[in-house]
């Protein structure tokens, strides 16, 4: 089943159209005349023979009563439209102010549409001399089953992931820990998890875990000292509980210049208050989301070590140097955390400790030091923000290990797979510019490989979970993080997630579900 996004890629269709708008329902357009639709397009390969078109649509009451009907239509692009067909619902069928499901088969008499080397269009038209707005709120298509399962099963196949089916009714439900993935709330409105649909669905269906992307971020709950604003995670931690989701807290203190408020990064009073101003944040928020329930653990520090051989604690940090020049505030922070709430899991976050280099090694000897002293960590949030060759597979279970030797949990936090690397010496020489079916099959493995990897390392007991960071490839933190020249140039060409930008499977779905089923990485 393809779920189209309702998001992005659509247009106007018909002479005379005004366009259409994108909003909290899908994609609108005013029906002006006959022929007044909204389209949008699907990469071949795509095999429309037999496929089921269904659309929620929804429309106004000018609409009925014009007598207006609705023509659902597919096109094979290309010259003049080598293919097509279409669909008749009529106004009988539509209902003023309310969701109408309408659908269409494709089943072109001379079988056009029985081959999968073009492009095609699909859409919606008004007919019948229409007036009023049409909103599209979601469009499905239902491949006919022998090509759903020839795409999912056949690690040959050609196809492009917009037929792919990964056969994955719901990955949280093949594993006994949580499965997570990062959302965004009013950080990110088109990608909104309380209002769009496709987020919506995609996370319902797979995931039993959310992650705030920012807005548990510290600059977002206390913009101001004193100003603590819970309104909008408090509606997405709402939000999960309704569906059943827990929530990873994410994250208490993090040194990220524009996510610490103001009045911590230019705090000018003594070192003694700016670590009593950190422990109220702690104390407040965890407090706070422990009466509210629902959130099981919390990244209380983010990135407090840096990247150096041999590392050593951030000094770039406000909280380091704010708290006279020392990393202190790391086990305050731990001992507000586990004052306010003496259930809720602790984990100390951070990237690159995935390597197993000299940061895993600083990490390591924090925690040696802190279970010395008693300061109360349950376990390290493994970041993972990876590369299709880096690091190795050895280097991530070592570092592992290195954890649960300690006798603490593992948790991967922030897993996405970037398909090109920017910091390996032959880029931009094996720049990757089209996410290719071998592209595809090769990152479904490497997925599966890391997920083997955590299942191999961490034993049950200490299994925090896995959360990529992101549902789609159309809102990845990388598209934005990696467009300077010397990265990624402005393309966006990380495609490191499980669902393509339409909501469609990945094969990495498949291959992290391999990995937890026990199937071999292939
Ligand atoms: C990122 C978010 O995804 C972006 O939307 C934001 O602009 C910057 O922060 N490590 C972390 C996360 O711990 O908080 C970061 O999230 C990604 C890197």
């Amino acid at each position: 089943m393809l779920n189209l996004s309702m998001t992005s890629g659509w247009r106007g269709n018909g002479t005379g159209n005004s366009g259409i708008t994108y909003n909290s329902d899908g994609v609108s357009f005013t029906a002006s005349g006959d022929n007044i639709g909204a389209v949008t397009d699907i990469a071949k390969p795509i095999l429309l023979e037999d496929a089921v078109i269904s659309m929620v649509v929804n429309v106004s009451s000018e609409f009925k009563a014009s007598g207006a009907s609705l023509q659902i239509f597919a096109q094979i692009k290309g010259g003049s439209w080598p293919g097509e067909w279409n669909c008749w619902s009529g106004n009988e069928t539509l209902t003023a102010g309310a969701d109408s499901t309408i659908t269409c088969t494709v089943k072109e008499d001379d079988k056009k549409f029985n081959q999968t080397d073009s492009d095609v269009q699909i859409g919606v038209q008004a007919k019948n001399a229409p007036t009023g707005v049409v909103t599209i709120k979601s469009t499905k298509i239902t491949l006919a089953s022998s090509q759903t399962s020839s795409a999912a099963t056949s690690s040959t196949a050609s196809s492009a992931t917009s037929v792919y089916s990964a056969n994955v009714d719901s990955l949280h439900a093949l594993a006994s820990f949580p499965i997570g993935a990062a959302v965004t709330n009013n950080d990110y409105a088109a990608y909104n998890i309380l209002t769009n649909a496709s987020e919506k669905a995609v996370v319902e269906k797979h995931f039993d875990q959310m992650t705030a992307g920012n807005i548990m971020k510290m600059s977002y709950l206390q913009p101001t000292q004193g100003n603590f604003t819970f309104t909008n995670a408090d509606a997405f931690v709402d939000y999960a509980k309704s569906k059943n989701i827990n929530i990873h807290g994410h994250a208490l203190l993090w040194h990220s210049d524009y996510q610490v408020p103001g009045f911590m990064k230019n705090w000018s009073g003594s070192a003694a208050d700016f670590i009593a101003a950190v422990e109220t944040h702690v104390t407040t928020i965890v407090t706070h989301y422990k009466a509210k329930g629902n959130l099981v653990s919390w990244d209380v520090v983010n990135e407090a070590l840096n990247d150096s051989s041999p590392s050593n604690f951030r000094t770039d940090s406000a909280f380091y140097s704010k708290s006279g020049n020392s990393a202190v505030y790391i086990e305050k922070a731990f001992q507000a955390a586990r004052a306010a709430d003496a259930n809720v899991t602790l984990y100390y976050n951070d990237y690159n400790i995935d390597q197993n280099n000299a940061k895993t090694t600083k990490l390591i000897e924090m925690l040696t030091d802190f279970q010395a002293r008693n300061i109360p960590i349950d376990g390290v949030g493994f970041q993972m923000h990876v590369f299709m060759d880096y690091p190795s597979i050895a280097n991530i279970s070592a570092a592992m290990k290195k954890v649960v030797d300690k006798g603490l949990k593992v948790k991967i936090t922030e897993l996405d797979v970037a398909v090109n690397n920017p910091y390996s010496g032959s880029w931009p020489g094996n720049k990757v510019s089209t996410f290719n079916n071998t592209v595809a099959l090769a990152q479904k493995k490497r997925y599966c490989e890391i997920v083997k990897a955590y299942l191999d390392t961490v034993p049950a007991n200490l299994r925090g979970g896995i959360t990529v960071w992101g549902t789609t490839d159309a809102n990845t933190w990388l598209n934005d993080l990696l467009k300077s020249p010397s990265q990624y140039n402005g393309e966006k060409i990380a495609w490191p997630l499980l669902f393509d930008s339409n909501y469609n499977d990945k094969p990495a779905l498949r291959g992290f579900a391999d990995a937890l089923q026990g199937t071999a990485c292939n």
